[in-house]
């Protein structure tokens, strides 16, 4: 494996099974009474969160202390960035700090990338802009077999707004990776000029999808970053690309229904949708866990599981 993870195109079909593979054994011990390991004692992790976060900052912190490492958790807000501090002296200021991983989320695409330039400890891309993701498309594939027993042949489809997605990006890639075929669902004005060059299918007509899927991942519409109309109405983006109980029962029986958080309940996803038993929202909450484990262990070497 790389030393760092900035996106899921670094990661080769070992890579990812290794990960993959780590994390279903490092689900057992987060089955025990007693879910600290000893592996990454005297290493330092730092979660450097320069946009705001609540399941992505929490699993990192949680999955580097049962690791048993030491972490320091860096909000933007409240520091010397609000000073003005650029992102390399804030960088150098935590190398010296003797960080061994630093995981940033970072409003500008590409940091992670810079990041890695100025410091010697492994970087993990905790999402950048609207770039990569790729510690939730690992969650996501993680959750997916877990679900399908496998990802080989399996038919996913990513539904909403790709364009602001730094979600849909690296799942894309990690699916074909892993074998998966992946289409594509939005309206054109929510789909990156770039997307055929991605290794995916593209449509337009969600309900001619649905019942060749095996996983209906929905993305959040992220009105923050819409600085245009996208869609005439909530409404109207709910009528045509939202996953309502009735497009549900559209799905094959055992397919299931993902989204990776924050949600907004009523225009993407119906809130009976969201907490139906075909939902592996929470889930994917929980297995945020122990990928981040799986990661951390791998990138900072840990030496027994
Ligand atoms: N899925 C995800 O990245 O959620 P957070 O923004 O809460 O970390």
């Amino acid at each position: 494996m790389n030393r760092h993870l900035i996106s899921a195109a670094d990661l080769s079909r070992d890579d990812a099974l290794l990960i993959l593979d780590t994390a279903d054994e490092l689900a057992r011990v987060s089955d025990r009474s007693i879910k600290k390991l000893p592996t990454l004692r005297g290493r330092t992790v730092v979660n450097l969160f320069f946009e705001d976060s609540t399941r992505t900052r929490i699993s990192f912190e949680a999955a580097a202390k049962r690791l048993s490492a030491d972490v320091i958790n860096f909000s933007a807000k409240g520091s010397s960035v609000s000073k003005g501090e650029s992102l390399k002296d804030t960088a150098l200021t935590l190398q010296a700090m003797g960080a061994d991983a630093v995981v940033i989320r970072h409003g500008a695409s590409g940091a992670p990338h810079r990041l890695a330039s100025w410091v010697d400890g492994s970087i993990v891309n905790a999402g950048d802009g609207t770039h990569e993701h790729p510690t939730q498309a690992l969650l996501d594939a993680f959750t997916m077999r877990r679900r399908l027993s496998t990802l080989e042949g399996r038919r996913v489809t990513i539904v909403g707004d790709v364009l602001h997605s730094r979600v849909a990006r690296s799942n894309v890639l990690l699916l074909r990776t892993l074998g998966a075929e992946v289409t594509l669902v939005a309206p054109p004005t929510l789909l990156p000029v770039t997307v055929e060059s991605w290794p995916c299918e593209v449509s337009y007509d969600l309900d001619s999808v649905l019942p060749k899927s095996d996983v209906v991942m929905m993305l959040r519409v992220q009105t923050e970053r819409m600085n245009a109309a996208f869609f005439p109405s909530a409404r109207e983006y709910s009528r045509r690309y939202g996953l309502d109980r009735d497009r549900l029962a559209k799905m094959p029986e055992e397919a299931i229904v993902m989204h990776p958080g924050p949600m907004n309940r009523g225009m993407e996803i119906a809130a009976d949708v969201a907490d139906s038993a075909r939902s592996t929202i929470v889930e994917q909450v929980a297995n945020g866990v122990t990928i981040r484990m799986a990661v951390l262990y791998l990138l900072l070497g840990g030496e027994t599981l």
